[in-house]
């Protein structure tokens, strides 16, 4: 597993080199804290999706998922308070202009120091950052003198706030052209659908809208690869419950989610919680789901107990009543109910999910075969049900009919999973080819395979072996893939 850090730059060099992630326009010299993905980083993070999309949407039959567009009208983001609130506390180092996250800066500054002190100063700046103190930050810094690591001074502006949406300019004349914004999450795009999915879904609560998109936030450090970008996806889902009731759901919602992570093959232990200590400005509780990556415990999903904030925001904004009839609340002997549902959010980050599974799945291996020589292979152990690529399939030879025989199992398998055919180099070759992309099962026909119609079957994470029947191949992956 691709746990130590030492790793972490193979495991980059690894996604380039087989076609996973490209710095987004290389061509040019890239553009910084923006990815493309490959031919098979594109697949993996569709198959992402599409479980993440299933858990919700098809094994939940109270939550159903919406496409809303990525423009918005600009009071949105007034209301839902990104306009006024979502930033971060940023310095900037006079002689080198270099402009530092100040929770970064001084993070990197506690690791460098011992386990105490590094906790003491991570504790007050923690209490610094939740009072909003900022001369406070700035005094923190100049306290332990903390450099900047490109001019090696301490001379610091002030800590100001700097705020994370991207904006551009909607209409084609440019006097009357309105401000719009790059939404910074998708969350917003449920809040202003929720009247429109509730009546026409005939929705009743507690109920959840789930969405999938892209979402894009000018991060002044982006780093740690496709950890933290500019342009990235979130996967989140709006649960509308009750008021009163959203501790229960959070608590429900908070484990669901840790098992959904296991069930696609995160190990428990490398999951923990982590509650917030700072709340957002729309949140009455919330934690992260944490994952540790190879640089460390970090977030990889978060869970908001959001109360009726966005909902109420958007009724007073937009002068409408956004609210919902209870027609249970009669029925429970209690006082109808026209009330705002308050919500709990679930927001994952398929990036940052990609790389949870991508930083699981590379290992780099050596053993000793019988004859007393060394070997060696880059293997990505992805799980069977996420691969891009679950079956390749190898003829032996380019002739004797073997890729007519192979091609015949291709198009019997393609309609129901991603194939890979390939004819050339020898096959150790091809195995290990396989190995370092992922894909789980290989499947090689021979000679034999023309007297009794039986394949060899390669299982990519044992490197075992065995013959059996190519009738049998298609459905044995099926079943794997279900599992
Ligand atoms: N709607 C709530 C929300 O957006 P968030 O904690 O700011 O909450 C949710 O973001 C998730 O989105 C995070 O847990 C993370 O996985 C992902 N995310 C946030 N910023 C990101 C970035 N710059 N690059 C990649 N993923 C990011």
């Amino acid at each position: 597993m691709a746990n130590e850090s030492n790793n972490f730059q193979e495991l980059i060099s690894h996604c380039k080199e087989y076609g996973y992630i490209f710095q987004s326009s290389e061509l040019y010299d890239g553009l910084s804290a923006v990815y493309d993905y490959g031919q098979l980083g594109a697949q993996l993070k569709k198959n992402l999706r599409d479980a993440w999309w299933k858990s919700m949407t098809q094994l939940h039959d109270n939550i159903v998922g919406i496409d809303a567009a990525i423009f918005m009208h600009p009071t949105v983001w007034k209301a839902s308070g990104h306009v006024d609130n979502f930033s971060d506390p940023m310095i900037d180092n006079k002689d080198s202009n270099k402009r530092y996250r100040v929770d970064h800066l001084i993070e990197a500054y506690a690791e460098t120091l011992d386990e105490t002190k590094g906790k003491a100063i991570l504790a007050e700046m923690d209490r610094l950052l939740a009072a909003d103190d900022l001369s406070g930050l700035k005094q923190l810094i100049e306290q332990h003198q903390i450099k900047c690591a490109i001019s090696k001074t301490c001379n610091w502006t002030d800590v100001r706030q700097f705020n994370l949406m991207f904006s551009t300019q909607i209409g084609s004349v440019a006097e009357e052209a309105d401000t719009i914004y790059l939404r910074p999450e998708t969350a917003q795009g449920i809040f202003v659908n929720f009247l429109n999915v509730q009546k026409t879904g005939r929705m009743k609560i507690p109920f959840g809208i789930a969405q999938t998109g892209k979402a894009f936030r000018n991060e002044i450090v982006a780093r740690q690869f496709i950890f933290r970008m500019r342009e990235f996806e979130q996967m989140e889902m709006q649960f509308f419950v009750r008021p009163g009731t959203q501790m229960e759901w959070y608590n429900y919602w908070k484990e669901t989610r840790k098992k959904w992570h296991e069930s696609i093959g995160i190990p428990a232990e490398k999951l923990r919680f982590h509650n917030h200590i700072k709340l957002a400005h729309y949140a009455d509780a919330a934690l992260d789901i944490e994952f540790e990556f190879p640089f460390g415990w970090k977030e990889l999903e978060g869970i908001h107990s959001r109360t009726d904030f966005d909902l109420t925001q958007h009724a007073t904004y937009s002068k409408k009543k956004i609210q919902y009839f209870d027609n249970d609340l009669n029925e429970e002997g209690k006082a109808y109910g026209n009330y705002t549902p308050f919500v709990v959010e679930t927001s994952v980050g398929l990036d940052r999910l990609f790389l949870t599974v991508m930083s699981l799945a590379y290992a780099e291996e050596k053993w000793t075969k019988e004859d007393g020589t060394e070997d060696s292979r880059v293997v990505l152990r992805i799980p069977t049900a996420l691969a891009p690529t679950k079956l390749a399939i190898l003829p032996l030879l380019k002739k004797d009919g073997l890729p007519e025989i192979a091609r015949e199992l291709l198009d019997e398998c393609k309609p129901h999973f991603h194939c890979f055919y390939e004819e050339k180099d020898a096959i150790g070759k091809r195995y290990r080819r396989m190995d370092a992309i992922g894909t789980p099962f290989c499947v090689t026909i021979d000679h034999q395979t023309k007297e009794d119609q039986t394949v060899t079957i390669r299982y990519r994470d044992s490197m075992l072996q065995e013959r059996m029947p190519m009738s049998k191949v298609k459905d044995m992956i099926l079943e794997k893939i279900d599992t």
